[in-house]
């Protein structure tokens, strides 16, 4: 993988939509996330589409939680695509990652999530789980490193906890990342590009503040600028 950390979301359903910011982003991203709201409309024949031409690493976001046997086939069935990096849900249990992890046999990185940054708090107890959230996190962290993952997918939140906690062997990917001055500043789960690599991300995952931006690549060229510090 290049040393430029930024995987654009193009979060569409539209193959044309995606091959057009693509085209216009290639040569300043550093890799591309294409998630369930593309897959599910367009399939591996979208992400072909898109990602041809491309050299760029590809981030396939499946979040995969099914049983071993399901998981593994989902891993080995995108092989075709070569995705360096996909993910699986932590929850899942060890055994799925592991199937997850043979599977893609050192092909792709397989990086687990552990919670949703959508749960918060109070989602945690009808779930029947005990603690806070950075308490469930840390203990899907240490089941999916046990498991042999490469990585997490963490929030902004939790990158520099994590990073501490697990030391410096797994990837860490960061979604929720917003630039200074961008709308969602005032939310608390979010990190300035700079701030989230500074806090020990590898990765980030950054879709509508490049995708929805009036000028894309005016958009991608002052984060590489704020990064310039790192
Ligand atoms: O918010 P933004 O458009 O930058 O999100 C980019 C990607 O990161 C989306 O594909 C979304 O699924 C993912 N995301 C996430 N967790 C968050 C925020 C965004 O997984 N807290």
């Amino acid at each position: 993988m290049n040393g430029n950390p930024i995987f654009c979301a193009l979060d569409t359903k539209d193959v044309q939509v995606a091959r057009a910011l693509l085209t216009r982003l290639k040569g300043l991203i550093g890799g591309v996330k294409l998630g369930l709201e593309f897959f599910t409309a367009n399939g591996p024949d979208g992400v072909c589409r898109v990602m041809a031409g491309s050299d760029l690493p590809l981030f396939l976001d499946l979040k995969l939680h099914d049983i071993p046997n399901t998981v593994a086939g989902a891993v080995r069935g995108m092989a075709a695509l070569a995705p360096a990096l996909t993910t699986v849900h932590a929850s899942g249990g060890a055994a799925m990652m592991k199937a997850a992890v043979e599977a893609a046999a050192g092909r792709s990185k397989i990086l687990a999530v552990t919670l949703l940054t959508s749960l918060g708090e109070a989602d945690l107890p009808p779930l029947g789980v005990s603690g806070h959230v950075g308490d469930h996190v840390r203990r899907l962290a240490d089941l999916a490193q046990d498991s042999g993952v490469d990585g997490l997918v963490c929030s902004a939140h939790e990158v520099a906890m994590l990073r501490a906690h697990i030391g410096p062997d797994l990837l860490l990917v960061v979604p929720g990342i917003r630039p200074r001055g961008a709308v969602g500043d005032d939310q608390l789960r979010i990190l300035s590009p700079i701030e989230a690599i500074m806090a020990g991300a590898d990765h980030l995952v950054i879709g509508r503040p490049i995708t929805a931006a009036p000028d894309p690549v005016q958009a991608v060229r002052e984060i590489l600028t704020s990064l310039e510090a790192a």
